[in-house]
């Protein structure tokens, strides 16, 4: 198992209250990407958020970080009213958005360069967390190289490293291990809840891979599209000890079937084509 130390065990809610999101698009009506979003993430809480391209998964992950603002409503981490991008969190980005000219240990530890002076860990510090982490993902042997000179599953592992850093209190995870062959995302879903267990952290994971969704969650929000909203919250009722043999037990193809059938009620595709890797232009953000 994991060898990174636990950090601080700050625990934090996310309350969404009645959230609606319209983007502005030029020559076009505006677009409603998100209609009336209500949901409670209670502190410590691994949430999934599963539902089919295009029906607003990231879009409210962005909202939650704050990184746009919701057209209607509010969100809330704690007692504070999220209106900004907040020190709080730390994301996984869609798609990897590493730094290019910095090497993959630059880049995990960027975060704690971009923090407060006199937050900032020394030197040493942040070279054995950022050692461990790489242990971790497994990509020790390519602490010196460019992010050009990694595979994108190895750049997505990378910014894995680097979501995991800093002893931010909640963790936003879009579709952090798509693009990894089964085995080490398999590998890196029971690190992933270790890590949970040990930091107490409040994660929101996006996924389109209900056995995923279902192997790491306490809840499984399921959302729906055109307009995007969210249409259930459906309770994972196993122990919360899970590793690999849960897979082939009845009471997770249970809960599976459960999330299943939810998601048939949206009319769409349960498991849609990959999405486009590029999102927009928001920099590195943890
Ligand atoms: N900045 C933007 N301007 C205009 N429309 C946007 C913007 N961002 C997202 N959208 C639209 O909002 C909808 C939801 O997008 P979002 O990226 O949240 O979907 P998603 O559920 O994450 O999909 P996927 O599973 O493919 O990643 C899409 O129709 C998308 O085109
Ligand atoms: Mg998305």
């Amino acid at each position: 198992m994991s060898a990174v130390r636990p950090t601080a065990p700050a625990r934090a809610s996310i309350s969404v209250r009645g959230v609606t999101k319209r983007f502005e698009i030029p020559r076009e009506p505006s677009f409603l990407a998100l209609q009336e979003a209500n949901l409670e993430v209670s502190p410590g809480e691994f949430l999934a958020l599963v539902g089919p391209s295009g029906c607003g998964k990231s879009t409210l992950l962005r909202l939650m970080s704050g990184l746009i603002p919701p057209s209607e409503g509010e969100i809330w981490v704690g007692d504070t009213r999220v209106e900004g991008p907040q020190a709080d969190f730390s994301t996984v980005f869609q798609s990897p958005r590493l730094l290019p000219w910095k090497t993959v240990e630059e880049n995990v530890a960027l975060p704690l360069r971009l923090g407060r002076r006199r937050a900032t860990p020394a030197k040493r510090e942040v070279r054995d967390r950022v050692a461990e982490l790489l242990d971790l993902v497994q990509l020790s042997a390519f602490a010196r190289r460019y992010p050009g000179e990694l595979s994108g599953g190895m750049q997505q592992r990378v910014s894995i490293a680097r979501s995991l850093v800093t002893s931010a209190s909640i963790l936003l995870m879009d579709e952090p291990f798509g693009a990894l062959d089964a085995f080490t995302r398999e590998y890196l879903n029971e690190e992933l809840l270790s890590i949970w267990k040990a930091t107490g952290r409040t994660i929101v994971f996006v996924t389109h891979d209900m056995d995923e969704a279902v192997f790491l969650a306490d809840r499984v929000a399921v959302m729906g599209a055109q307009p995007g909203r969210i249409i259930d919250v459906i309770d994972i009722d196993l122990p919360r000890e899970r590793d690999g043999g849960i897979r082939t037990e009845a009471a997770f193809f249970d809960s599976v079937r459960r999330v299943r059938k939810a998601m048939g009620s949206t009319g769409r595709r349960a498991d849609p084509e990959p999405a486009p890797a590029a999102e927009s232009t928001e920099g590195v953000h943890a």
